[in-house]
């Protein structure tokens, strides 16, 4: 199946390679980003790599009158949405920001779709719904709930706000994909992770640090019940992730309702694995210091891939060295990211 998907966020780091996927596939694409997290250039690059029927609107998910006019302007068959925010620290600064665009957004949007008549969704949702699980791998039947955090509990309403829809009218048709941990970039360098300011997550950070940008990668704790202390997590390429979403648009029509999918490789890495892959893709020693234990993390966590295998046919195939390869490529060739001139 293919037709048109238009992406909310589609101009950030999941929603570009998901574009970049798509196109290759045969899709049309219309991207809508209010550009709260991204650059215009990243769509430029989407279209430079592969060509293909890609719109973009510079438009918020909040703003009903701008979803209806780009509804009416493209014959939309499902909507990829990706749109929101999703900085775990400023959400519990900033709660009403979160709710407001996380949630208004996709309340403005889920009534958008159903004026227009499309009610073929898929959604981005997180591993954060687990909170801390008492049990790994966690499958789709884990419990949720016990997020720490604003951004956590946004993604929580939004999924219930889903099945609600879903149950209140027949026709609706909505993969709820969790993601685990999204890294890496697209193997051309060309689009990437660009993080305002100092990243909090291990492997944009890290790579900062690799690039000689930032002194150390901190290690949040090393006490954690895990084989060396340190932290385990699902890290997942985002081109896998990315395909993930392809094979959740061509299985839609077998979602009857909403459904909740975990997106990961079933494998977790450590924090200093992690490091130790980082290393050996970038040519040298990525500097470290042991600290204490962030704020809000856990242990361990990472998923049981195999109702995504049943329900989509899909599975991840990129394994952590290529993650981190793929990762060092985009960001040694573009060191200010989008901002600064690319040399590769
Ligand atoms: P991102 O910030 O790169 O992409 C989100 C995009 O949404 C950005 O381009 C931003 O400009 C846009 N946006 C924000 N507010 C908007 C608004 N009001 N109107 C229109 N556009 C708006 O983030 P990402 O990593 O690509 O994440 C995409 C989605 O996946 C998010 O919903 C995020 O919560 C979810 N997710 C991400 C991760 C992760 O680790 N990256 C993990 C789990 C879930
Ligand atoms: N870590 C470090 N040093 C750093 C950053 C992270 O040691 O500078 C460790 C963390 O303690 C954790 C691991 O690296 O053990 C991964 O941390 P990330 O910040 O990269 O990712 P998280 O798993 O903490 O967070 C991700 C998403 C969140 C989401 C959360 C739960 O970024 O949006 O998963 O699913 F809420």
């Amino acid at each position: 199946m293919t037709g048109t998907a238009l992406l909310t966020g589609g101009a950030g780091y999941i929603g570009s390679h998901t574009a970049v996927v798509l196109l290759q596939a045969g899709w049309s694409v219309v991207v809508v980003d209010n550009m709260a997290n991204s650059s215009p250039v990243a769509v430029e690059r989407v279209r430079e790599l592969v060509g293909g029927d890609l719109a973009f609107h510079r438009a918020d998910i909040r703003d009903e009158r701008a979803l209806d006019a780009v509804f009416a302007a493209h014959d939309v068959d499902a909507v990829v949405h990706f749109a929101g925010l999703k900085a775990v620290g400023e959400s519990v600064a900033k709660p009403l920001d979160y709710y407001e665009t996380n949630v208004g957004g996709s309340v403005n949007l889920l009534k958008v779709m159903r004026n227009a008549g499309v009610r073929n969704l898929v959604f981005s949702s997180s591993a954060t719904v687990y909170g801390d699980p008492e049990v790994v791998p966690v499958t789709e039947r884990s419990p949720v709930g016990e997020t720490t955090n604003p951004y956590g509990r946004t993604k929580l309403i939004i999924e219930d706000l889903l099945r609600d829809v879903a149950v209140a009218e027949d026709g609706w048709h909505i993969a709820i994909l969790r993601y685990f941990n999204p890294i890496g970039a697209h193997p051309s360098g060309h689009i990437g992770e660009d993080p305002y300011g100092i990243p909090n997550n291990l492997v944009p950070n890290l790579m900062q640090v690799a690039a000689g940008r930032l002194p150390k990668v901190r290690v949040f704790g090393t006490d954690y019940p895990t084989a060396d202390g340190t932290g385990v997590r699902d890290y997942i390429h985002v081109v896998d992730l990315a395909e993930g979403h392809l094979a959740a648009l061509e299985r839609l029509d077998a979602i009857d309702g909403a459904e909740a999918i975990n997106l990961g490789t079933g494998k977790g890495y450590s924090v200093l694995e992690v490091i130790t892959a980082a290393s050996k893709a970038v040519g040298h020693d990525v500097p470290y210091e042991i600290e204490g234990r962030r704020s809000g993390d856990i242990a361990t966590v990472y998923t049981d891939p195999t109702h995504a295998r049943e329900m989509l046919g899909w599975e991840a195939k990129r394994g952590i060295d290529e993650m981190v390869a793929d990762h060092w490529r985009w960001q040694s060739t573009n060191p200010r990211g989008y901002e600064g001139e690319a040399d590769g």
